[in-house]
């Protein structure tokens, strides 16, 4: 939040979705999935999204993705309004910068093409690339994730998942993004493999100067490759920071819950009820903080009346350390 020109500004963004009834004549209902969420990515930056199932972590990253479109804010790339009309040659570019990998390899991998054509694709589409030198990219970007030169010849179904997912970060790779959305990239993979995803990552950061937006409901894994982590609950981020910091002095009492249950924090494995103040469920307003029902810290500080009154907004507790919290736990 301090870097003057950040590779990606998010501000006070929101998304919501509009549900109409099935029957005719019934109000439509509107679910707030992303909340007044402003952050930013810089250069060469792993920054995590964390958070349980259902917090509006995808709804974010297909936001950026330009998937869905905003309620409220801006997102800019490189000083670029994401969602504004753009020039041909701007469109372009933002195409090039604003690469995604998610889950399943297949969403970008086309089960009847080669390997080496599903990735060689993004190219051929932007026109404007010799045959050869599409070619020779695409022998590079395999050398980069470290797939072998004769698996450009196979079909998806012929090599591991986790191979798979190597060339589904080939893919994405071939327009030299400065940006990649990666949503739950090695959630389906087995442990080991998700080590070598995860190194390919920095890998590429250190080496590429490539970012991420590294989406994950797995704090070990968050930990371990991210720079920055946002902890996101019920659509808002209640905390963001360095992950000693988070992880050493947590400030916001959700980020402590989930941080004291570690090492099983994987959200997956997690009972809806944690961090709940048991039988104290509140009947707080809108306008309560969106932590309130849950939140062990207001039941021992005897209900204060802000924690009711006033969704709290990001504070500063230390340097690149912010929590939304009335009473956080201070550095010490
Ligand atoms: N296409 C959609 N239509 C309506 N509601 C949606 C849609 N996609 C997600 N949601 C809702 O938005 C909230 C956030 O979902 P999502 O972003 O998928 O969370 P996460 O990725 O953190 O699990 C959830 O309540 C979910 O049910
Ligand atoms: S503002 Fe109050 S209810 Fe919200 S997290 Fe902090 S102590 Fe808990
Ligand atoms: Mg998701």
């Amino acid at each position: 939040m301090s870097d003057p020109s950040p590779l990606l500004a998010v501000e006070n963004l929101s998304v919501r979705f509009v549900s109409k009834g099935i029957l005719p004549f019934t109000a439509k209902k509107s679910h707030t999935a992303v909340s007044d969420v402003s952050f930013s990515v810089g250069r060469s930056e792993i920054v995590g999204l964390v958070g349980e199932s259902g917090s509006g972590k995808s709804t974010l990253g297909r936001a950026l993705l330009r998937l869905i479109k905003p309620a409220e804010g801006t997102i800019r790339l490189d000083g670029t309004d994401v969602w504004a009309r753009h020039s041909p040659a701007e469109e372009r570019g933002l195409r090039d910068h604003l690469q995604f990998v998610f889950q399943d390899p297949y969403s970008s991998l086309n089960p009847h093409l080669t390997l080496g054509a599903s990735v060689a694709e993004p190219l051929v589409v932007k026109g404007g690339t010799s045959r050869r030198a599409i070619e020779g990219r695409v022998r590079e970007v395999f050398e980069m994730v470290r797939l072998p030169q004769s698996f450009i010849h196979r079909h998806p179904s012929q090599v591991s998942g986790g191979q798979r997912q190597r060339a589904a970060i080939a893919r994405a790779l071939t327009t030299k993004p400065s940006l990649i959305v990666a949503d739950e990239p090695t959630s389906a993979l087995d442990v080991s493999i998700q080590a070598d995803i995860v190194n390919l990552f920095m890998d590429m950061r250190d080496n590429l100067g490539v970012s991420f937006l590294f989406i994950t409901h797995d704090l070990a894994v968050s930990k371990k490759v991210c720079d920055r982590i946002l902890v996101l609950f019920r659509g808002r981020v209640v905390e963001s920071g360095r992950p000693d910091d988070l992880f050493r002095r947590p400030a916001h009492p959700y980020t402590r819950t989930i941080i004291e249950s570690l090492p099983s924090a994987d959200f997956r494995h997690r009972s809806r009820v944690d961090g709940a103040a048991a039988g104290t469920e509140s009947e707080a307003g809108a306008e309560a903080c969106v932590f309130h029902a849950r939140c062990r810290k207001r039941v021992a500080l005897g209900d204060p009346s802000d924690c009711a009154a006033q969704t709290p907004a990001l504070q500063a507790i230390g340097p690149r350390h912010f929590a939304a919290c009335h009473h956080p736990d201070l550095e010490a």
